[in-house]
């Protein structure tokens, strides 16, 4: 019988590829034999290699930028010369504020610095549009096809402030910034948009939400997470894998412009 997790074979491309989930996904993925490309503006740099490379030499390394369309179309020509047409996208590249991030891009909403938002709005929303034309195009012209979208808890609810107080305490102007919240909401009707307009083309699209990943930061942090959160910790990087491996294969091949929250209860509360 055939296993509808199966992606053997299948040709993924995952932006972001170097970042905390990217990686993971990449390793998961190329484990599972997937041929995948691993797309980053950070791309080549030895020690993402290392980080990502699972060894098993089916993994292209792609230096590309999400927010420059003729970046995006260089690497879909090596992309399809070198593994074929893409069956799968992951859209993870992003630019977010962590909590230790600078203060000049985190500060009061009324000063928030518009080119901020910018680059923000950029990489995480026009990335994926760019993405989607290039990559999702070329899966619309092949007949097949799955995009996974990534949002956050912080797209479908507000950030809480109050997370952060620690660094307003401590003098810093910290507050999760807007642009991080719109370009994450942006992304659900981004989804719907483009999984109406491909499905005739049998492309599927859908977003994953997530919520945050331990990633070392201050206990303080962590400790207003946790109590913020049903599940009562942060995620660990690999709890997210399940999801992308569902969306990418046929098991949820029935599944298009949908939103898989996985935020260990946030936003049930
Ligand atoms: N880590 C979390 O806690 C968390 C929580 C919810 C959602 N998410 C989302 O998951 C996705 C992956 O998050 P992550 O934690 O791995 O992020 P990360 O910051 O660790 O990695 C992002 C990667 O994107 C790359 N990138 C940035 N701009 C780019 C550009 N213009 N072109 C190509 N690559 C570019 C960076 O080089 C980096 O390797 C993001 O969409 C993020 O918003 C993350």
């Amino acid at each position: 019988m055939s296993n509808p997790f199966d992606l053997d074979g299948r040709v993924i491309v995952v932006t972001g590829a170097m970042g905390q989930l990217g990686r993971e996904f990449c390793r998961e993925l190329a484990g599972r034999g997937a041929r995948v490309a691993a797309l980053d503006r950070a791309a080549g740099e030895a020690a993402s290699r290392a980080a990502i490379d699972p060894g098993a030499g089916r993994l292209l390394e792609v230096q590309a930028d999400v927010t420059s369309r003729e970046s995006l179309d260089a690497a879909l020509r090596r992309i399809a010369a070198d593994l074929g047409v893409p069956h799968g996208l992951v859209n993870a590249a992003a630019l977010d504020s962590p909590p230790g991030a600078p203060a000049e891009e985190n500060g009061p909403l009324e000063t928030y610095p518009e080119r901020a938002w910018d680059r923000v709005m950029d990489v995480n929303l026009k990335g994926t549009l760019l993405c989607g034309q290039v990559f999702g195009g070329a899966m619309a012209e092949a007949g097949r096809g799955a995009i996974v979208n990534i949002s956050s808890t912080y797209g479908v609810v507000s950030p809480d402030q109050r997370l952060y107080d620690y660094r307003r305490e401590a003098g810093a102007p910290f507050f999760k910034p807007i642009a991080y919240s719109a370009s994450k909401s942006a992304l659900l009707n981004v989804t719907r948009y483009m999984a109406t307009y491909w499905a005739p083309r049998n492309v599927r699209v859908n977003t994953v939400t997530f919520g945050g990943v331990f990633n070392g930061q201050d206990e303080r942090f962590l400790a207003g997470y946790a109590a913020r959160v049903p599940l009562g910790r942060m995620a660990r990087p690999d709890e997210y894998n399940g999801a992308i491996v569902f969306l990418l294969s046929d098991a949820s091949s029935y599944m298009t412009g949908s939103n898989l929250v996985i935020d260990g209860g946030w936003t049930a509360w």
